[in-house]
Formats: structure tokens, sequence, C-alpha cells
């Protein structure tokens, strides 16, 4: 990106930008969350609906590679960790993938940026595309972003080139498209794409129940969720916003409605979001072109001062600007979060040691293995 083509797209990020945007009253209401019970009784019934679905063709996975993975300080594509010996992050979640639809092989776009694309696409050859068919994987870049200070001025990486950064997960399905892999969708029939994270080593993807309750239950994008352990922890929880399926953060919701409970004792705001989501491809390819609302964020940009010098923050110094899921559950007209056993399906790894992180996630893998 030239530093013109920057300053343009700084302009139009700044205008999108949530925060640059008057506050409104939003009007939050809870989604019934598919609870163990409810889902276990029908679970045949999903399994069977979901694996149809899969032999039709009508499923493809989108691994969401793109991220920096700032907090993990690894020197490499945050996949590649080897979070168990000799096993990267990568096969960790390919080994799930098998777990759950065996030797079946259904396309698999792998979304990377700018800066770990060569060494994702490399550490793939390396290892074999990890036994998969490399001519079902479809890698692509998502756009980068370009970063400002305080005061909405360009930053710049070094002389004629503008600070950038990957403009977060919500903006893979414009990326997606960017790289022409609309009409593979459209080609092959893909009705559902499996939109996962790299950093859930416990990941169930392609899960045939899950994309079975989807189908079933008659929606058209659903998430796999965690059950918050209180109210006040703080995690992003499923909602309706302004009649808009929705991820609201804790500090947003407010302490008197994340209390809130229902006739049973239970959180109405209880659905914490990993991000294991599906999507109805025809809805997502209904929202091409259309302009997707920014969050501008405050971080630590490296950059070039007044004089020409390299500096590296130690504190935020700027604002980032990244599109978040929750952004494009807004062109949806319903959702389905399924709860799933946090132990069994949810091990992020954040950081190294710590909550979230490498230590937390190899003792889930052990006791899986037990
Ligand atoms: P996180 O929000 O945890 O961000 O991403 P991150 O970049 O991996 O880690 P930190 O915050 O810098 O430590 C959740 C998922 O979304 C992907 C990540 O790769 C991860 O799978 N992601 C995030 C992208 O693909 N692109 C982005 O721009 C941001």
């Amino acid at each position: 990106m030239t530093t013109q083509e920057a300053q343009a797209e700084l302009k139009e990020y700044l205008s999108l930008s949530q925060e640059n945007k008057e506050e409104t009253e939003d009007e939050i209401r809870p989604i019934k969350t598919l609870r163990i019970p409810e889902y276990n009784k029908n679970i045949d019934t999903y399994k069977k609906a979901g694996m149809e679905a899969i032999e039709k063709g009508e499923l493809a996975l989108l691994l969401l590679a793109g991220g920096m993975g700032t907090r993990l300080g690894f020197d490499g594509p945050k996949g590649t960790y080897p979070i168990e010996e000799n096993k990267s992050i990568f096969e960790c979640l390919f080994d799930n993938l098998r777990a759950d639809i065996g030797e079946r092989q259904i396309p698999f776009f792998v979304m990377t940026s700018d800066k770990n694309d060569q060494a994702t696409r490399s550490f793939f050859k390396e290892k074999n595309y990890f036994g998969y068919d490399p001519g079902l994987i479809y890698f692509f870049r998502q756009d980068m972003a370009p970063a400002c200070d305080f005061d909405e001025r360009l930053l710049l990486e070094s002389k004629d080139t503008p600070a950038t950064s990957p403009n977060g997960n919500g903006g893979f399905f414009t990326s997606l498209l960017k790289a022409g892999y609309g009409d593979v969708l459209k080609e092959k029939g893909i009705r559902w794409l499996n939109v996962f994270g790299v950093d859930n080593v416990l990941a169930k993807i392609a899960d045939p129940a899950f994309l079975g309750a989807v189908i079933t239950e008659h929606k058209s994008a659903a998430v796999k969720a965690v059950l918050k352990k209180d109210p006040s922890e703080n995690v992003g929880v499923v909602c309706e916003k302004n009649g808009h399926p929705s991820i609201i953060e804790y500090f947003e919701l407010g302490e008197e409605l994340a209390a809130q409970r229902d006739e049973n004792g239970e959180l109405l705001y209880c659905a914490g979001v990993t991000v294991n989501y599906l999507f109805d491809t025809s809805i997502l390819l209904d929202t091409a072109g259309r302009k997707m609302p920014v969050h501008k964020v405050r971080k630590k940009v490296p950059h070039i001062d007044a004089a020409g010098n390299f500096v590296k923050p130690e504190e935020p110094n700027g604002y980032k600007f990244e599109i978040l899921i929750t952004d494009i559950l807004e062109f949806f007209p319903d959702f389905l979060p399924v709860e799933v056993i946090r132990e069994e399906e949810f091990a992020p790894v954040k950081n190294l040691h710590g909550a979230d992180s490498v230590d937390t996630a190899r003792k889930l893998l052990e006791a899986r293995r037990a």
C-alpha cells in the first residue's frame, strides 16, 4: 500500500468507525441458547442432517489465521506454534477435523495476512498439507488497514511505507471475495461456511451435529458457546441488538443486564462466544459490496517519528482499525448459540502462561487423551 493509498483508506476507515459516530441508545434483548440437554435429545437427528449436507458438498471450512498473535509473542504464525511435542496448532486442528468427519475432505479456506502469508503457506507445504488434498486448500490474504496516531494522522513504518495491520477477523468474507473465491462457493454449491479461529486447539470443526442443528432449527447462522461462569465474567455474550444478532462485551452490557436471570434462575445473557461459527453463504454473498462498520482500537503502533527514527512504543500510541465478526452478524436475520462443554471444546491459546494460555491448553489436551 502506498502512502497516498493509505491516506485515502484512512479517511474511509475513520468515516466508518463506530467510535466516531454519535452514541445512540441500543435496544438489547437475549437470544435463546440451545442448551446441552435439549441438544443431546436431538443429537441423532442433528448428526444425520449435518452428515447429509456434508456428503452433498454443502459445507466448507474457513480458518481465520490472519491475526498478529501479539499476546503469545511467538516469532511465526500462531498456527505453527508447537503446542505438543512435534505437533503444531495447525496439525492439531486437522486432527480435530478427522475426528469429526474421518477421511472425508471438504474445501478448506485459510485466511492469512500480509504479515504471515508466506510463512503459513511454506509451513503447510513443508508438512505436506497435513495429509489433506492441497487442491482443496485455498489460501487468501485479508485486507490490511492503515494505522494512525491519536490525532488521526497516518503513521509510517518507514519513509515510504505506511504502518498497517490486518483489519480484524470480521473482514473475512470481503477478503475471500476479493481473492475470487466467491466463484468457488457458487460452483461447488457450498451453502455453509464453518468459520473458526486458529487458536482453539480443542475446536470441533465440520461438526455434523452442529451443522445439523442449524439446518434443522432453520437458522442462518450459529456459534458454539460456552456458558458464562458468573455474571461478571469478561467474555463477549450473544444478544440481539436493535433487532439483529450481536455479541456484546460485559462492560457494554452493564451490571444490571449481565445479572438478569430467567424463570429457572439461569443467566439470560449466558452464551459466551467461541470463534467457531456457521454462516449461510447465500446471506454472506448478499452482503457483498455493503460497507461494514469498523472499530478504532487503541494499540501500540511501531512507527518512525518526525526525525525518521524508528520507535517501538511501550504504551498505546495510536489506533488500528478492525472489523469484528459481530459486525457481520448484523446482516443475519437469526442466530443459534449452541452450548458446548467448555473442557471438551474450548482451549484458546492467547498467552504463553496464565489464563487462556499454552499451559492451560496443554492440560486440556492431556485431559482429552486420558
Ligand atoms: P484474536 O482476537 O485473539 O487476535 O483473534 P490475535 O491477533 O490472534 O491475537 P492478539 O490479540 O494479537 O494476541 C481471534 C482469531 O481471529 C483471527 C486470529 O488469527 C484468531 O484465529 N484474526 C484476528 C484474523 O484472522 N485477523 C485479524 O485481523 C484478527
